[in-house]
């Protein structure tokens, strides 16, 4: 779906004077990124809006939708753990949110709230800047959770891929990602959790191995060893706080190629920017503000 309007303005001169409310809501939401970003966006383009964020738990969840839809909110993101059940609540779905069964950006289109899933391309655009033929590559996802759908949804879009092993703890959401990949026409192989002597000979297999579990953001230590990745291979963490992860530790060993879960979170963030305001993201002033907030990682 194209969203970009043809009469975009270039940056800094769009001036819209209207005033617009965004926000984000999930639970935990206190360490969110996603206001310093939009809001320095907002700035730059010199548009009235503003963006904040707010806690809102599992049993708050209808009522936080129903009221954003009385204030007739302009747009908003959706964070763990709604990803999913915002869905129900929602006028309409992108076609790409309706294969992945998720959605992360809400946008008021004429008092219709429509979900779209802007982590599809938050997750392919970093990929596809380190890789551009798929053909015959081997893929691992650590994960089976909302960001391993997008995962697969995105990866779909592709040629050649010659298998993507899916590792889970909970086996009936990882028979789930199964019927998806399945349905998408991806070969995903399912593989026990517990097995690490088998995690071990798939790390050392996989060309791509992404971790879409939030292991890592409590400062966890990562499954996945130093010694399991080989250095040809391509190590791609969606955990994003702390920026070094134990995973991108691990891959910094191993010397491989590295994405950041920042990077991720960038690209989902201009999307949705996108989608809001009909405009071109003002994608290097996102980037130094969310930059600006940990440092530049090496
Ligand atoms: N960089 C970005 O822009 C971006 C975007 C979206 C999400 N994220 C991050 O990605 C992570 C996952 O998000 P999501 O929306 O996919 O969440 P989700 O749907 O709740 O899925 C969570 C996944 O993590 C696994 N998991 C959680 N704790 C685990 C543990 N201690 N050991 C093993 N597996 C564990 C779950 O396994 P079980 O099924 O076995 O419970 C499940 O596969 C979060 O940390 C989120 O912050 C980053």
């Amino acid at each position: 779906m194209s969203i970009i309007r043809k009469d975009s303005l270039s940056p800094n001169k769009a001036r819209d004077k209207t005033s617009k409310a965004f926000c984000i809501i999930g639970n935990p939401i206190e360490h969110s990124l996603s206001p310093i970003m939009q809001n320095a966006a907002f700035r730059y383009m010199n548009l009235n809006y503003s963006y904040i964020a707010f806690k809102v738990t599992d049993e708050e969840l209808e009522d936080a939708v129903e009221s954003l839809r009385k204030i007739n909110i302009a747009g908003f993101n959706v964070t763990i753990p709604h990803k999913v059940q915002i869905v129900k609540l929602l006028d309409k779905l992108s076609d790409e949110a309706i294969l992945a069964g998720s959605v992360n950006t809400v946008n008021n289109e004429g008092g219709l709230l429509i979900g779209y899933n802007t982590d599809i391309d938050g997750l392919m655009q970093p990929i596809e800047k380190r890789i551009s033929n798929f053909n015959g590559i081997k893929i691992l996802i650590l994960g089976a959770g909302g960001s391993c759908r997008a995962a697969l949804v995105g990866l779909a879009r592709k040629k050649g891929i010659e298998s993507i092993n899916i590792i889970n703890r909970n086996k009936d959401r990882l028979m789930e990602v199964l019927i998806l990949g399945k349905r998408l026409g991806l070969n995903c192989i399912p593989n026990d959790y517990e097995n690490r002597a088998r995690l071990s000979e798939i790390c050392l297999s996989s060309n791509l191995i992404i971790n879409t579990t939030s292991i890592g953001l409590r400062g966890e230590k990562s499954p996945i060893k130093s010694d399991f990745i080989h250095s040809n291979t391509i190590v791609f963490d969606i955990v994003y706080r702390p920026v070094n992860t134990d995973l991108i530790e691990n891959a910094k060993k191993a010397g491989c190629k590295i994405i950041f879960g920042y990077e991720m979170l960038l690209t989902q963030g201009y999307r949705a920017f996108e989608i809001w305001t009909g405009l071109q993201a003002p994608k290097e002033i996102m980037k130094q503000a969310l930059i600006g907030t940990f440092g530049d990682p090496k």
